[in-house]
């Protein structure tokens, strides 16, 4: 294609080698290329154009979000362009009588969390990396997070979007409705696909009332499977909890030990922990039933220690434990996040960590996640680049969640990194629908070539 065509799209393009670099890969930081130039449109009609441009030319486009990514979904491959989000970004509306908030994809997470607080609301997306992710990211990524066990994946806060397809068409449906059974939920396909079926360019979520306080606690527990019972318990007992993240021990300990998390407030020689948080509507009742429980539950011996929050700065440190800043420093960190029947995690935790070990010793293997919404990461460092060992590593982790029917990815995507695996997780009828659906919807095969299937 001639860069004459390309810069007829005006100020948009940018061509200059820093921010070719700046573009070449997500936070997965493999496969690095410089794309070839990149797009940045200020509005809808401007992403319309660029597409139509390149679908004429038969351009590959790779939209861009935050580029925090881990599946190297955003990251392009020669000779395709960038298209980032970045400008395109802004709360257009608040509502509170509908509870909603209409907003431009490239609006980082956190300025949409900040925005709805201020109007006494409440959006339950929550992921670490929410100061530089993008809401369209999260939804082209079906993004889930801290609070999925309460509110559901980012597809549940969805209510309406508007995308741009492959050939520039702009397909709006920004209802504020839960409730449309009016014909296919045609924004269902765009959750989650990648960046291979339409940019999405503006969005609406549900908002929900802003909860008035809320309980953090770090707990030490005898193992697996009484950490289970423990979030059982809880559930049970407080009603819907807003968060349970589980932290094996080595993963605890080396966090911990880290000066990324400055802190240790429980030892770190326990057989496993848990950080739960509880959001409720009685600040002066919610902690100690939160309390009471705990002591339960060390009464019958699922939980050793507890330890709950009394400050905003407590619940801070022991988030940035749970988050593992740490494992970030360390050079060539493989990342997984696989899921799987929450009886079956501990168990998979056992079998992948035994087979890792033995076919790299000296490796660490650290285990970690929202075991209560089935999902565990583990994120390995063995020495070598993910080029070096990919395959194998793969091969074996996926093959252990093949055979007990979990799915290779929970959450991150497929990208390009599992693209060879989507196998493991759907059937061949799955895959063929998803194939007709895109080329039904991108028959030149230019939105994000190369990525999911
Ligand atoms: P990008 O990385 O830029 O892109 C991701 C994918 O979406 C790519 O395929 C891209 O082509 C596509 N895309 C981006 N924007 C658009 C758009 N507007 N229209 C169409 N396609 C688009 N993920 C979780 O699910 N849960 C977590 O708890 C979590 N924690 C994380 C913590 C850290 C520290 C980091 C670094 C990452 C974490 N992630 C987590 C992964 C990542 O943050 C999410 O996948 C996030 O949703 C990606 O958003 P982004 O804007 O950075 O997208
Ligand atoms: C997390 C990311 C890695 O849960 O998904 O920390
Ligand atoms: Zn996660």
């Amino acid at each position: 294609m001639s860069f004459d065509l390309l810069n007829s799209l005006g100020e948009m393009v940018s061509t200059e080698p820093a921010v070719l670099e700046k573009h070449a890969c997500d936070w997965s930081n493999v496969n690095r290329q410089r794309p070839l130039a990149v797009l940045r449109p200020r509005s809808v009609a401007e992403v319309s154009a660029a597409l139509s441009l390149c679908h004429e030319a038969g351009l590959g486009v790779v939209p861009q979000g935050g580029l925090t990514g881990l599946a190297g979904g955003a990251t392009p491959q020669a000779g395709q362009v960038v298209l980032s989000l970045e400008r395109l970004r802004g709360i257009e509306e608040i509502d509170p009588d509908s509870a909603t908030i209409i907003l431009l994809a490239g609006t980082p997470l956190e300025t949409a969390q900040k925005a709805a607080e201020e109007a006494g609301l409440y959006l339950a997306l929550d992921i670490g990396s929410r100061g530089s992710c993008q809401i369209g990211g999260n939804i082209a990524t079906n993004a889930g997070g801290n609070h999925v066990i309460r509110y559901g994946m980012a597809r549940a806060q969805v209510l309406g979007l508007e995308t741009v397809l492959a050939d520039g068409t702009i397909l709006t449906s920004l209802t504020k409705v839960m409730k449309n059974n009016a014909g296919y939920d045609l924004n269902q396909l765009f959750i989650g696909s990648e960046g291979t079926l339409g940019i999405v360019t503006r969005v609406v979520l549900r908002l929900y009332p802003r909860p008035r306080c809320k309980s953090t606690a770090l707990i030490a527990t005898s193992g697996y499977d009484a950490t289970v019972r423990l979030l059982r318990r809880l559930q049970r007992e407080l009603g819907e909890v807003s968060a349970f993240e589980a932290m094996w021990p080595d993963f605890y300990r080396y966090v911990t030990d880290h000066p990324a998390a400055g802190t240790k407030p429980m030892v770190d020689t326990h057989p496993f922990y848990a950080l739960t948080e509880f959001q409720g509507s009685d600040p002066d009742r919610d902690g100690a039933r939160l309390e009471e429980c705990l002591a339960a539950a060390i009464e019958a011996g699922d939980a050793l220690d507890a330890l709950i929050a009394q400050s905003e700065r407590e619940v801070r440190s022991f988030w940035t434990i749970r988050e593992g800043e740490a494992l970030d420093q360390l050079p060539y960190l493989i990342n997984f996040d696989v899921s799987a029947p929450t009886a079956q995690l501990g168990g998979l935790a056992d079998q992948l960590k035994a087979k890792l070990s033995t076919r790299w010793p000296g490796g660490l293997f650290f285990v970690y996640g929202h075991i209560g919404d089935g999902n565990i990461h583990l994120s390995a460092w063995v020495g070598e680049t993910l080029e070096q060992v990919a395959h194998e590593m793969d091969e074996l982790v996926y093959d252990e969640v093949r055979r007990i029917g979990g799915s290779i990815s929970a959450e991150h995507g497929i990208g390009t990194l599992k693209r060879a695996y989507l196998d493991h997780s759907r059937s061949a009828a799955e895959i063929d629908v998803m194939r007709r659906i895109k080329a039904a919807l991108d028959p030149k095969g230019i939105l994000n070539p190369g990525k999911v299937i």
